[in-house]
């Protein structure tokens, strides 16, 4: 659907509906811009997450490493399954298995456990809840806890070589004592499972053997009376030498002392540390460090919900931005306005040291894209609008105003804030009595008879000081359009300085009748959910809506979008020679005195109720 069909709720929508798509997924250009504003916490977050790990890596309890190495006889099994096939023994299944499960097997554990007396060994002691206490423990529980935490028993694949790894705390002696005997306990309790074994062959073998010799004995007797004319006789003969044989065997394997593993490598007492490794921990800590920052970083974003970028201005609100006005208080890292007034003439870029000055330029970007904001006509009654006060919308107005004077077009910059009027103080004019926009909406009077010269060529303003107690009545009746239509015949641009739009319908009420409006943000400030709901309110009224700016952008945090310096705006055919000289030279001494040399007039910074 084209966006000029859609009705503002859709409009809206939309826009709502690509922000919540587009804050899921946070770009890399968002991920960088967010690190380099946090980059003192990431980096803090870093060094606190090195210290420790550094830390960690000198003082914990190190772990070391001992690895004994047993082999195993290749054909360990071959003999006994010529016997098992034959006396249709059920088979064993693996070989290797089978050594897997007795290396890790309780009674190797407890070989080990007798013979290191490790019940003992302080460093085994545990503390018991029950009563409440430091014990030892038994053999059944320290062999659970070897097996489960300090010894492992593997086998490569295709190898006939048995690991016993054991990770021991604290004592590296204790880890070579522990894989060593291990490797004895797994020798001996194969040469007592062999030599079982074995015994048991003998004892069968052996009762096979004389049954043999009874049958040989029968079939001898029938071939000599020739009763038995077959060829039995002969072999069972053969089967009764291979059970001789196989007999004789049985009884050296149940008598010998040897199963055939041997200790390839003993362990030895590790000289270093397996972990903490230092270079590890401090990768390691880095990069949680890094991690844990960026995380914080991004939450604080979140959390924050304030508008920092200019896409925030764009998921927010699906249109045009159409200016990034610095903060004037700093020019190229440096402070230049130190004035803690909330208004004054020295805060507006007609004042001589904004000359050349960023904060100038930006507004001449801000005027350049606000002609090119409408195609079909140009907007002349206008006003910047916020969603909260203090946002920066009085010195906004006042300085788009400025700019387009600059150009020689005749400006008007009505005071429309009728709760909270500060365009005399900070033009530092004073307003005459019974005029401003309240006089003239109730048709107490002129325009020309209210209007005040700023001192400024092509500035003319409407300051007001009533506050009248029906504002929203007033800018909603049908005057504020004949009053409007008149001061458009009379000047080329009409700038309404009005209240922030979400307290108060004021400026809601003002917009519906104006060419267009701006919805200004203030950076670092402005809540994106209260943005959000400024632009649907503007919507809903149908007011129409030329474009977003955001202001006070810290250039010093440059990192936030704040990219353009000189020179954007030019190219356009709205450079600034001619009457701009002019303008800034008169601005601050158009009427023989200087700006600075004005009594500035205060006004509470509080909005009147
Ligand atoms: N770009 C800027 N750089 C530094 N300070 C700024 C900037 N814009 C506004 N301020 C300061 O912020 C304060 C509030 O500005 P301003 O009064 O213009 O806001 P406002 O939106 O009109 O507020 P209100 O709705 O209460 O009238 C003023 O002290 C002004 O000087
Ligand atoms: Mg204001």
């Amino acid at each position: 659907m084209n966006s000029l069909q859609m009705t503002p709720d859709e409009i809206f929508q939309e826009a709502r509906d690509r922000e919540s798509q587009e804050s899921e997924v946070w770009d890399l250009k968002d991920l960088i811009r967010i690190c380099l504003h946090h980059r003192w916490l990431i980096g803090y977050c870093a060094a606190g997450f090195l210290a420790l790990s550094i830390f960690y890596s000198l003082f914990a309890s190190k772990t070391y490493e001992a690895i004994s190495t047993v082999e195993l006889p290749a054909s360990a099994q071959s003999a006994n399954d010529a016997i098992r096939t034959l006396a249709s023994l059920p088979s064993t299944g693996d070989p290797i298995q089978t050594y897997l499960d007795v290396g890790n097997s309780n009674s190797v554990a407890e070989y080990a456990i007798q013979k290191l007396n490790l019940t003992q060994n302080p460093l085994f002691r545990y503390f018991s809840f029950i009563h409440f206490a430091f014990e030892h423990p038994t053999v059944q529980q320290l062999t659970t806890y070897l097996m489960k935490n300090i010894v492992s028993v593997t086998n490569n694949k295709n190898s006939d070589l048995l690991v016993i790894q054991v990770d021991q705390k604290k004592d590296a002696k204790l880890a070579a004592d522990i894989a060593n005997a291990w490797a004895e306990g797994f020798i001996a309790v194969n040469l007592a499972i062999s030599q079982e074994s074995a015994q048991r062959q003998y004892v069968f073998i052996h009762s096979q053997l004389g049954l043999m010799a009874k049958k040989l004995a029968t079939d001898r007797d029938l071939k000599s009376n020739y009763l038995n004319p077959s060829n039995e006789y002969q072999s069972d003969e053969v089967i009764y030498n291979l059970l001789l044989q196989q007999d004789q065997q049985a009884e050296i394997e149940a008598n010998a002392d040897n199963s055939g593993i041997v200790v390839v490598d003993h362990a030895e007492v590790p000289e270093k540390a397996k972990w903490p490794k230092l270079i590890i921990c401090v990768i390691l800590g880095l990069f949680l460090g890094l991690f844990a920052g960026i995380q914080s970083a991004y939450l604080i974003e979140r959390f924050q919900d304030r508008i920092k970028m200019d896409e925030d201005l764009k998921r927010a609100s699906g249109i045009t931005q159409l200016g990034q006005i610095p903060d004037f208080r700093h020019e190229n890292g440096k402070q230049v306005v130190s004035s803690t007034e909330l208004f004054s003439p020295h805060h507006l870029i007609s004042d001589e040291k904004f000359r050349f000055s960023s904060y100038h330029e930006s507004f001449k970007v801000f005027r350049t894209n606000l002609n090119f904001s409408h195609v079909d006509r140009d907007p002349r009654a206008i006003a910047v609008l916020s969603s909260h006060s203090g946002e920066g919308k009085t010195l906004v107005n006042s300085n788009l105003a400025l700019v387009l004077a600059e150009l020689g077009q005749k400006v008007l910059l009505v005071d429309a804030d009728l709760r909270k009027p500060s365009i005399g103080v900070m033009f530092g004019v004073a307003t005459p009595k019974e005029s401003g926009l309240p006089m003239l909406l109730a048709g107490r009077g002129k325009l020309e008879d209210m209007v005040v010269d700023s001192g400024i060529p092509n500035l003319t303003l409407l300051p007001n000081n009533t506050i009248p107690p029906n504002p929203a009545e007033l800018l909603g009746s049908g005057t504020l359009k004949r009053v409007l239509d008149d001061m458009k015949s009379k000047y080329d641009y009409v700038i309404f300085d009005a209240a922030p739009v979400l307290p108060v319908t004021d400026s809601i009420l003002l917009s519906t009748s104006l060419d267009g409006v701006v919805l200004l943000a203030r950076w670092n400030k402005t809540r994106r959910s209260d943005f959000r709901r400024a632009f649907q309110q503007l919507r809903n009224a149908r007011a129409t809506l030329l474009g977003t700016a955001l202001n006070a952008v810290e250039v010093r945090a440059g990192l936030y979008g704040y990219g353009y310096g000189y020179g954007y705006g030019y190219g356009h055919g709205f450079g600034n020679k001619g009457n701009n000289g002019n303008s800034r030279n008169n601005g601050s001494n158009g009427k023989g005195e200087k700006g600075s040399e004005k009594k500035i007039p205060q006004i509470p910074a509080e909005r009147p109720k």
